[in-house]
């Protein structure tokens, strides 16, 4: 029997990145995986093939986890397709870092749609389904500098930290349902986010982390199949850091 065996797992943004390593590690261990992405591009096509190869029920849909119609769409077509969902992966996120004196209006509004108004959405969207089986389970994708914050990412910071109090209440709100909520804070993990930073910034940021090492997206992923299955039962509310040490 396997951690995720037989249960139904939504993932946003999952194409690429920390998304796609939380899908592939959920599939291998036993869940059927629903995903979202904003394009059906090869990446989004040769997701469905791969989680398929587990042998596993795998579908993803087009669709923009900020937009609230499109979301509620997309959440009816997985419930028809799936019948049910266990675990909600609010994981779709961007950045537009800027210091505040240089931010625009597009890039303040943007960063907290997709990354905030998103979780919204999800859990929104998903909610009835799950307080119908009286159980579910909701992973939000924060970030270490939602806690800590970061010169440069105000908006980014201010939608991870905003992340985290509706993680809280909706864990206070529907724990009587025995439906769980919990967010990860990752710290500095190798993905096509943290490419665009330049080799000597990212030697810098190794240098701080007590492990001496960047974070990989399966480091993320590991910690989404345990909150994901029945052996985190009695976790909610949390903010769990995986970050090497880098914020303590
Ligand atoms: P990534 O940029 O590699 O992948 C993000 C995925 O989300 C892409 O496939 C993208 O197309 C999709 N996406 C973007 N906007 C979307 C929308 N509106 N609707 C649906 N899908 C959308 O990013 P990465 O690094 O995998 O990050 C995943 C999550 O982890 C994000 O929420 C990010 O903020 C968070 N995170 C990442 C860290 C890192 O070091 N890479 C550190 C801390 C948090």
């Amino acid at each position: 029997m396997k951690l995720l065996d037989g249960k139904v797992v939504l993932i946003t943004g999952a194409a690429r990145g920390i998304g796609r390593a939380i899908a592939l590690s959920c599939a291998q261990a036993g869940a059927n995986i629903a995903f979202t992405d904003m394009n059906a591009d090869d990446n989004f096509t040769s997701l469905e093939k791969e989680l398929a190869s587990f042998g596993v029920k795998a579908k993803g849909y087009v669709s923009n986890a900020a937009d609230f119609s499109s979301t509620e769409k997309t959440v009816e077509e997985v419930v028809a397709d799936f019948e049910r969902i266990d675990v909600l992966v609010n994981n779709a996120g961007i950045t537009r870092d800027a210091l505040l004196m240089r931010m625009s209006e597009e890039q303040w509004d943007l960063v907290i749609n997709v990354n905030l108004k998103s979780v919204y959405n999800l859990t929104k969207a998903v909610q009835r389904t799950m307080l119908k089986q009286r159980s579910g389970s909701i992973i939000n994708m924060s970030s270490v500098v939602g806690v800590s914050g970061n010169a440069g990412q105000s908006n980014y910071s201010a939608s991870k930290a905003g992340l985290i109090g509706f993680t809280k209440s909706i864990a206070q709100e529907l724990g009587p349902r025995n439906i769980r909520a919990n967010a990860i804070a990752p710290g500095f993990i190798e993905t096509e986010m943290t490419k665009a930073i330049p080799e000597e910034a990212r030697q810098a940021w190794t240098e701080k982390i007590p492990l001496r090492r960047a974070g990989q997206a399966e480091d993320v992923a590991n910690l989404v199949v345990f909150l994901g299955s029945d052996m985190s039962s009695y976790i909610s509310g949390q903010v769990i850091n995986v970050c090497g040490a880098m914020l303590t």
